[in-house]
């Protein structure tokens, strides 16, 4: 751990004890009823709870609605589309160093997914207290903030995009064929065909299966057995046999503001 990192986890404790003194979780005690349920989920919830409070609370606010730190997560897109973690793991595993926003590589899986699990009941919870729905508050508020331009220069250049793609030919209409929420899940994670990955263990032995999850940190398929296995990366190779993968490379990549310009730019292609 960095001295910075150290600096920002002791702060956000010392914020945290105060939040135990004095805050009352009366948004996330709703939450958790709602998916009363489900009490494995709300078990879920309430360790992701004091997880959010002592790791990400310091930036993200106390009730992950964003402070003058770090952005409201209530309103992100790779929350919003997330699945099972896929897409709130790698940015919690990964971090974006440049943005302010640190890597967590002491959290283990169970408690990534204690936090995705917490996030989700938030965003649950906030969006049923909204009277225009879900969806429809979400997606005015947040869907047309983007720049297109800075979205176009973005998919030229940095972000790579034309390697795979082109706007005339694969992309060409791409915002008539699927609603606008569901063209930001597209951006994010084109979750359409799983791919086929083959893990190499040091050992020799190989598995070949569907690919259920990758990132820098972890691997994990299906086997051709149909029993999840998975493995520390850092003790395999992996061969992922489909050029989905250079896409899904970039989740870690793309800042907030890279993924509204995108979409803006994305919603053009009509
Ligand atoms: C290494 C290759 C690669 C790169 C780089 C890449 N993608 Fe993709 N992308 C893919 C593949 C493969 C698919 C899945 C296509 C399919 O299933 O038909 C995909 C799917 C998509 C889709 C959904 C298309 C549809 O019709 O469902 C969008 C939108 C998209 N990519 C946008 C982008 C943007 C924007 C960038 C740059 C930031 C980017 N991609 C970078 C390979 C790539
Ligand atoms: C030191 C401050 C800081 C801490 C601590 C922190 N974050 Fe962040 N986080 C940021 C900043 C700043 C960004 C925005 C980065 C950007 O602009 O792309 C961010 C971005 C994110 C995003 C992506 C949001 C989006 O819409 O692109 C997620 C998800 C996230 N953080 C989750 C967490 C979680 C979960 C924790 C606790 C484990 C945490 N963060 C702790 C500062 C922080």
């Amino acid at each position: 751990m960095t001295l910075k990192n150290a600096k920002i986890l002791s702060a956000a404790f010392a914020i945290a004890v105060a939040f135990c003194v004095c805050w009352k979780p009366v948004q996330v005690k709703a939450g958790v009823q709602d998916e009363a349920k489900d009490p494995m989920a709300a078990e879920n919830v309430k360790r992701g709870t004091k997880l959010f409070q002592s790791n990400c609370a310091f930036c993200h606010g106390p009730t992950a609605k964003g402070s003058s730190t770090g952005p409201s997560l209530i309103d992100s897109s790779p929350v919003r589309h997330d699945k099972d973690g896929d897409l709130i793991g790698a940015v919690i595993r990964q971090g974006r160093m440049d943005k302010g926003m640190p890597p967590f590589t002491t959290l283990d899986a169970a408690q990534i997914s204690d936090l995705v699990a917490y996030l989700h009941a938030r965003v649950q919870a906030t969006d049923s207290r909204e009277t225009a729905g879900p969806k429809s508050g979400y997606q005015l508020k947040h869907l047309l903030t983007g720049d297109p331009a800075a979205g176009k220069a973005y998919f030229e250049g940095q972000g790579g995009c034309v390697k795979c793609h082109s706007v005339t030919g694969d992309l060409s209409g791409v915002a008539t064929k699927y609603q606008p929420t569901e063209l930001e899940g597209k951006l994010l994670y084109p979750r359409g065909k799983p791919s086929k990955a083959t893990v190499t263990q040091r050992d020799g032995r190989k598995f070949s299966g569907t690919l259920s999850h990758v990132d820098q940190f972890y691997v994990a398929v299906i086997d051709t057995n149909g029993r999840y296995r998975s493995w520390d990366r850092s003790n395999v190779k992996v061969e992922v046999e489909d050029p989905i993968s250079g896409h899904l490379a970039l989740l870690a990549k793309y800042t907030n503001k890279d993924v509204h310009d995108l979409f803006a730019y994305l919603e053009t292609l009509k």
